[in-house]
């Protein structure tokens, strides 16, 4: 098999489609890392505590796959979900620009989310490639 091997350390790849809830622990609780999925991207936003920690403005995206609410800067619980289905395309836009420049740029990759390293029937998707985070340095963080 030809699937990529960097999967395999990302320490929240659920195993299964339905294991996606793996991510709804870390939301901010006692001293636990706080993670936040974009895109199929898992990403840990402990840093930015003030905004996503808990009683802070964007807690509401945390835990989960928020793409769509990202998207369309909704805090909806309908919308804080990883369907982009009939998205605008200028909403499309917006969440490339604050997946790269905000996601991307500020917080360090700790997984996948199944969706985007599984196939439908649960099988590896062959295609899948990790994400470069050409902004992301390391000395800014800590
Ligand atoms: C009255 C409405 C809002 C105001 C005034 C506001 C204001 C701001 C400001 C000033 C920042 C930048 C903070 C900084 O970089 O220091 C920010 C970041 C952000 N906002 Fe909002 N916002 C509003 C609504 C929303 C809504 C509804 C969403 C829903 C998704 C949202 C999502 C975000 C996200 C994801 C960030 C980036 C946080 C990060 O850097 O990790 N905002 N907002």
């Amino acid at each position: 098999q030809k699937v990529s091997q960097a999967w395999w350390w990302a320490p929240v790849v659920p195993a299964t489609w339905e294991a996606e809830e793996n991510l709804l622990t870390y939301t901010g609780r006692e001293d636990q890392p706080i993670y936040l999925a974009v895109k199929g991207v898992v990403f840990d936003v402990t840093s930015g505590k003030e905004f996503y920690g808990r009683g802070a403005p964007y807690n509401a995206l945390t835990g989960k796959d928020s793409t769509r609410g990202v998207a369309k800067m909704s805090l909806d619980p309908a919308d804080l979900t990883h369907d982009t289905t009939g998205l605008t395309a200028k909403e499309l836009e917006a969440l490339e620009d604050i997946f790269t420049k905000v996601y991307k740029a500020k917080y360090p990759i700790v997984g996948y989310t199944a969706r985007r390293i599984l196939n439908e029937d649960g099988s590896p998707n062959l295609d899948f490639k990790p994400e470069d985070q050409p902004h992301f340095d390391i000395k800014d963080e800590f």
